[in-house]
């Protein structure tokens, strides 16, 4: 099964099991908005706790706040949103699709990348052990001159994205003979700008000076509140505001499921230093967030870091950290140094004083600031393309099992009666009563027990706890492993702290 196939078929469970469902579906939807059902938000839930705990808990100095969507429209004039938010825009002609020129070429990039690596399988598979990859690379004349292609595109549109030239953006795409995917023709038209905030109208008067954004970023809220925390929590730098909350853009190209969405959710941390110590700040916090991503199991190869050629206006360091998605590695989360850029054009602009005092050195100074960002759809995307798996049993059945970390999982665990009668069903509700208060349970009896469990293993549940007749003798109930499917006999007195050594979060937190 290709990586495409098993995508189009994670999309399908997600709706099929209530993770993700289209917004609005009884209109026909409205493009790149979702809606999380009732697993799904349980998960959601999950991996924001995860984060929110991570910031607030483990670090005195980082506190969090809950800002507003709508802010005073001068605070996107000093963020340089209004200004310089923009994607650039191309259409074709003949599908009238409209697509983001930047995207256009990063996709024929990642086709000629493409290209090289199958060329280098190829050459795994003739050498087998022999094999020096390197060596190869450096010799193999097909992928010299893909390599040569390549370095020259991406040399021309790196140079047109920090010169803002848009006319070579046409140029790179009508040389590179890149067609609409949906008429195949190069029938384009010029590269122009677009701004992705939506705006809408504040109050009852409808005319200009009452146009106001939907925030497309959280990070502002937290910068415009900066002055009232450090003050009323008598914060020292350096310390951290953490935020999580709703971001709206309007893309152009929304697409890959909840990957790109107009409508989307941001855990973002802004942490503020001492001006000139905030190079030895970007790199702590680098590792600091490898750490929380790779604590969660999912493997360490399938993350990397992606450090920015092109700086943003605001940042003099930029780094995504990047995960294996099914359509290959893409940005999971930024970390940005973003200077003293946020909080001097605030001041600026306001003519309000957002200065600190350090005691330390007798100064008074605008803080520099680093800058995590990571979007829960995204993670959200991440932690369920690697949970999804479809397994073929000894007795040749098949299974589908979401293999979610266990404390991320929406279901911990599903209580399970054998059969329908008998007191089982009674016994299984007193344990459903016991566990109810530490862990999200489901209690289930329809459907015979081979069915049951299937149905857990399709929803991530890492534990089926079968109640049989057995149990009202000897007060044990039988546990069964999602992962293993291996089945172990537990009193029912111990289950809660068997359960809590497996699928309590704060057992992450103790690794980070
Ligand atoms: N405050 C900095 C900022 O917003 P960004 O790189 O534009 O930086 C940060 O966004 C993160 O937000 C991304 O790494 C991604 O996880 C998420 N994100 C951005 N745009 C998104 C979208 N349209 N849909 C879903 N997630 C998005």
């Amino acid at each position: 099964m290709t990586q495409d196939e098993l995508f189009k078929l994670l999309v399908a469970h997600c709706k099929e099991y209530g993770f993700i469902f289209p917004s609005s579906e009884i209109y026909d939807g409205l493009a790149a908005v979702y809606d999380y059902g009732q697993l799904g938000v349980e998960l959601k839930n999950n991996i924001k706790q995860y984060w929110w705990n991570a910031m607030t808990r483990l670090n005195e100095n980082i506190v969090g706040i809950d800002a507003c969507i709508f802010m005073h429209p001068k605070t996107w004039v000093a963020s340089g949103h209004v200004a310089a938010f923009n994607d650039p825009l191309i259409d074709n002609r003949d599908s009238k699709k409209r697509y983001r020129a930047d995207v256009l070429i990063e996709d024929y990039l990642s086709k000629i990348e493409e290209k090289m690596a199958k060329e280098v399988e190829k050459g795994r598979r003739k050498f087998g052990d022999a094999f020096d990859e390197a060596k190869f690379r450096e010799t193999n004349p097909n992928i010299l001159r893909e390599k040569a292609h390549y370095d020259d595109v991406h040399s021309r549109y790196v140079a047109a994205e920090q010169a803002n030239d848009l006319a070579e953006y046409k140029q790179i795409i009508l040389d590179c003979g890149i067609v609409c995917p949906i008429s195949g023709t190069k029938n384009w038209t010029d590269v122009r700008q677009f701004n992705l905030m939506f705006s809408t109208q504040f109050g009852s008067v409808g005319d200009d000076s009452n146009t106001i954004y939907l925030r497309p970023e959280t990070a502002q809220g937290i910068f415009v509140d900066y002055i009232n925390v450090q003050k009323t929590g008598r914060m020292k730098i350096p310390f951290g505001i953490a935020q999580i909350g709703k971001a709206f853009r309007n893309e152009v190209v929304a697409r890959q499921f909840i990957f790109r969405m107009r409508e989307f959710e941001q855990m973002e941390m802004e942490f503020f230093v001492r001006p000139g110590t905030e190079m030895e700040w970007f790199r702590k916090w680098k590792e600091n967030r490898m750490k929380w991503h790779v604590t969660l199991g999912m493997g360490e190869e399938n993350y990397r870091f992606h450090d920015h050629e092109k700086l943003a206006h605001y940042a003099n360091a930029a780094t995504d950290i990047e995960f294996r998605f099914p359509f290959g590695f893409k940005e999971l989360e930024g970390i940005h140094s973003r200077t003293d850029f946020d909080l001097g054009n605030h001041q600026k602009l306001s003519g309000k004083k957002l200065q600190y005092f350090d005691p330390e050195t007798g100064e008074s100074y605008v803080p520099y600031c680093v800058e995590t960002s990571i979007g829960v759809d995204r993670m959200f995307l991440a932690v369920l393309s690697h949970s999804y798996r479809e397994e073929t049993l000894e007795n040749g059945e098949k299974r589908t099992v979401l293999g979610i970390p266990a404390p991320l999982a929406p279901i911990k665990a599903a209580v399970l009666p054998l059969i329908k009668k008998d007191g089982l069903p009674e016994f299984a509700q007193k344990v459903m009563d016991e566990l109810k208060y530490d862990f999200k349970c489901q209690y289930d009896e329809k459907d015979s027990i081979g069915k049951r469990y299937r149905r857990q293993d399709a929803i991530g549940t890492p534990f089926c706890v079968t109640v049989d007749h057995q149990s009202l003798e000897d007060n044990c109930v039988t546990v069964r492993d999602r992962d293993t499917m291996q089945q172990r006999r537990v009193p029912v007195a111990e289950l809660r702290s068997m359960l809590d050594a497996e699928v309590n979060l704060n057992n992450l937190l103790r690794k980070l």
